[in-house]
């Protein structure tokens, strides 16, 4: 693994050099990379090689599909012009986000239950990221509890993603138990409080919460389990329903935002947006940052594609939050054009669930490092040294 000091001393690393690492143990040891280094190809192996239940869950989206579609036409119709004779040898992929030094742009998104792709889950990608020191976002619908996740991650930075629940003491006891354990950051979802007619899942019956998959941080709350009639233990059922009941409150309206500001002292960032008016209001609302995300296309059929909305969101309000993206990101080019877009930082998502699925916590390893050695020789190839010259100057776009 790269030798860093995850999060903290402006951890520099070759990452680059993860290239010559794959090709000298082909050259010596006769071996190649147990997963495809392209990431776009993962989720057809994951097709291949896991059940058609989760990977339904994984690769499906909302509709007909069109938004994800959508994301990556977004991306692609953006095209890197790439410049030359710019002494490129020295490069620095370090940012600084919410006060902490990170050692590239780059964090995991929160994606929940994933032991439904491998029994590494959540601790097993934890450790991934923390191994190179990117920051792991836990889902409020991880497979395991917050803290076990926590304490997979170590010193590393991690943030924790807020699906908000109707029953306030439960929303209160998340966020107390994410800052007893050391979370930073608070990610709070706006787009899922209803969820969406999802094909995939619908044709298979197929939907993890029902088989208590995903429910981990409520059954084990004491603010959740205080409204259960018997144990969870004694009654699954019931719990089960408890949770669908309170998962999400699609009552929530901008005015709500003032609970979280009393009840979290750290960086709030709101996720899931893609309109430069709710960005000036995240901003007005005295938010720290957005994520300009679409859940990857899995929530509204017949929606923008997220790096389409980019630029009118940065452009609204890059002076005054941290922009993060995502939605679609699956190479380090397209990690480049969300940057040069404007965004401080990209979220990947699916990619890294598939190597999960496929590897397990060494499948986490493998594509970050392969998405973060391609970005540093793309940022390199394309002229620059470091994630703060890029512009949309870096970028041409295709009509
Ligand atoms: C997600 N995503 C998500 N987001 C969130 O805020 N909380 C969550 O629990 C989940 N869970 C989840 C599960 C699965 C299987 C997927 C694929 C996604 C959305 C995620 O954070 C991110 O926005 C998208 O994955 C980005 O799209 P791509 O790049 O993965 O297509």
């Amino acid at each position: 693994m790269p030798d860093t000091a995850p999060g903290t001393s402006g951890p520099r690393v070759d990452w680059a050099n993860f290239q010559n690492e794959i090709y000298a143990a082909g050259l010596f040891g006769g071996a190649v990379p147990r997963l495809p280094t392209d990431l776009a190809q993962l989720e057809e192996l994951a097709a291949r090689r896991l059940p058609p239940g989760p990977v339904g869950y994984v690769a499906g989206n909302a509709g007909d599909g069109s938004t994800a579609r959508a994301n990556r036409e977004a991306l692609d119709r953006l095209r890197i012009v790439p410049r030359m004779l710019r002494d490129v040898a020295e490069r620095d992929l370090t940012v600084d986000l919410f006060g902490t030094r990170l050692p590239a742009p780059l964090a995991l998104a929160p994606v929940g239950v994933q032991s439904i792709m491998h029994p590494d889950a959540e601790p097993g990608a934890a450790r991934a990221a923390a191994a190179v020191g990117v920051p792991y976002t836990t889902s409020s619908a991880s497979s395991v509890p917050m803290e076990e996740i926590a304490a997979a991650a170590g010193d590393a930075p991690r943030w924790f993603q807020l699906y908000w629940p109707k029953d306030r003491d439960v929303a209160v006891s998340f966020l107390d138990r994410a800052r007893a354990c050391g979370y930073s950051a608070l990610v709070v979802t706006l787009d899922t409080w209803l969820l969406s007619w999802r094909p995939r899942d619908l044709d298979q019956a197929y939907l993890p919460f029902l088989r208590g998959v995903g429910t981990a941080n409520y059954f084990s709350d004491p603010a959740f389990q205080a409204g259960l009639a018997k144990p969870v233990a004694e009654d699954p059922g019931a719990a089960v329903q408890h949770f669908l009941r309170m998962f999400a409150d699609p009552t929530k309206t901008w005015g709500d935002l003032g609970f979280l500001r009393e009840h979290w002292d750290g960086p709030i960032v709101l996720k899931g947006i893609q309109h430069p008016d709710d960005a000036r209001r995240a901003a007005d609302s005295g938010m720290d940052g957005i994520v300009v995300s679409n859940h990857g296309g899995r929530q509204v059929s017949g929606a923008v594609g997220s790096a389409a909305a980019l630029p009118g969101i940065v452009s609204a309000v890059g002076d005054r939050l941290t922009v993060l993206f995502d939605s679609g990101i699956r190479s380090g080019a397209d990690m480049l054009k969300a940057l040069a877009l404007g965004a401080q930082a990209v979220l990947l998502g699916r990619p890294y669930v598939y190597g999960l699925g496929l590897d397990g916590r060494a499948g986490v390893d493998h594509v970050i490092r392969s998405l973060l050695a391609d970005f540093d020789l793309t940022l390199a190839l394309s002229g620059y040294t470091a994630p703060g010259e890029l512009t949309p100057d870096a970028l041409t776009r295709l009509d």
